[in-house]
């Protein structure tokens, strides 16, 4: 059984000349948005859609420069996602660094989202390649929707867990699904295989968000990267939340009911925001959302693990990342 390190380093030289490939497209001969851009694609992801993609292809075929480029437009509009997901946010730390609203300010982080997403298009019709331009479009139009649907949702801690489900299905997963789609697609599998490992990526997507959302309420700033509580503190009605609220006893729901600052269009203060993330860690609905998340897991390594492989070193990478996610601290 393989860990995630070692997964990694089965697609190295690919996940290298995804990087090169990229910080090749962020020069600029101005100096300002050399800098904006280039700041915008630090390092510090975890690569995480590139190397599902890099890894199904080489389960289902081989490696090409196709899977190269869609790989490297993934992770440019996935950054994009983030550069505008943190204004939207108002967060200040992401992948260790100051946010691009934070060192500069909103509206440069706007056009720097900008600029990335158009960068990937650019790469990727510079091949005529229509099919995995569609296909990543609509991925990325999907996250839109998810965003959009979720910011409808602030202040409203009465949603379903199928409310959040549907968001979540529509905000994060569809670009882990398109990854692992295009890493088959470009291997030239069939359609029925092209479809497990949409599914597969579709499924691992949805839990990597639960328990990102998890991450918001107990994880540390010093391992994620990215400021802490931002879920609560703008309001957003998540899914550790949604449970809590559904279980909670009432002498604690009046209480929670006040610092939630609900029927009331008003922020949430650091303090209430420490004071309900402590609550709701200890209550026990992390683990009833770890054990979720992990069946989750467990039916998407079922469905790619009768899968025929050409290398199955690659498959058992993909069962160690989709591992990962479940235990992941960052
Ligand atoms: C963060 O994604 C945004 C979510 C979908 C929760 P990642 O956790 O993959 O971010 P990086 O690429 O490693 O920074
Ligand atoms: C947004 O979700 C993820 C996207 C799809 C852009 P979050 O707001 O939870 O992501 P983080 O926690 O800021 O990375
Ligand atoms: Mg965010
Ligand atoms: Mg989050």
């Amino acid at each position: 059984m393989q860990d995630v390190k070692d997964a990694y380093s089965l697609i190295s030289d690919e996940l290298g000349a995804m990087n090169e490939m990229a910080s090749k497209l962020m020069s600029d001969v101005n100096p300002f948005v050399d800098d904006v851009v280039r700041y915008g694609l630090q390092l510090g992801g975890k690569r995480l859609r590139p190397a599902i993609l890099f890894l199904t292809a080489r389960g289902v075929g081989k490696i090409t420069e196709n899977h190269i480029r869609a790989a490297t437009a993934i992770e440019l509009i996935h950054t994009a996602t983030l550069i505008h997901d943190d204004v939207l946010d108002g967060a200040f730390i992401r992948r260790h660094l100051a946010t691009i609203n934070f060192k500069w300010n909103p509206h440069v982080a706007v056009l720097a989202g900008d600029i990335l997403l158009t960068k990937a298009m650019e790469l990727l019709t510079s091949n005529n390649d229509i099919q995995g331009f569609k296909r990543i479009s609509i991925a990325c139009r999907q996250t839109c929707e998810g965003e959009l649907l979720q910011t409808g949702t602030i202040g409203n801690f009465a949603i379903s867990q199928d409310d959040y489900m549907n968001i979540i299905s529509r905000k994060t997963a569809p670009f882990l699904a398109c990854s692992s789609e295009l890493g088959a697609y470009y291997s030239k599998a069939n359609q029925k295989t092209v479809e497990i490992f949409r599914q597969f990526g579709q499924q691992i997507g949805i839990a990597f968000q639960m328990i990102d959302d998890v991450l918001d309420f107990n994880g540390k700033t010093d391992t994620t990267g990215k400021t802490l509580h931002t879920d609560i503190l703008n309001r957003k009605p998540t899914l550790p939340l949604i449970l809590y609220l559904q279980k909670a006893p009432k002498k604690d729901l009046a209480e929670m009911t006040k610092r939630l600052n609900v029927g009331k269009k008003k922020n949430i203060n650091e303090t209430n925001a420490e004071w309900i993330a402590n609550r709701i860690c200890q209550s026990g609905v992390v683990e009833d959302i770890q054990r979720l998340a992990g069946s989750i897991i467990d039916s998407a390594i079922e469905s790619i693990s009768s899968y025929c492989a050409v290398d199955p070193q690659a498959i058992s990478g993909l069962t160690a990342i989709a591992k990962f996610i479940t235990s992941r601290k960052n």
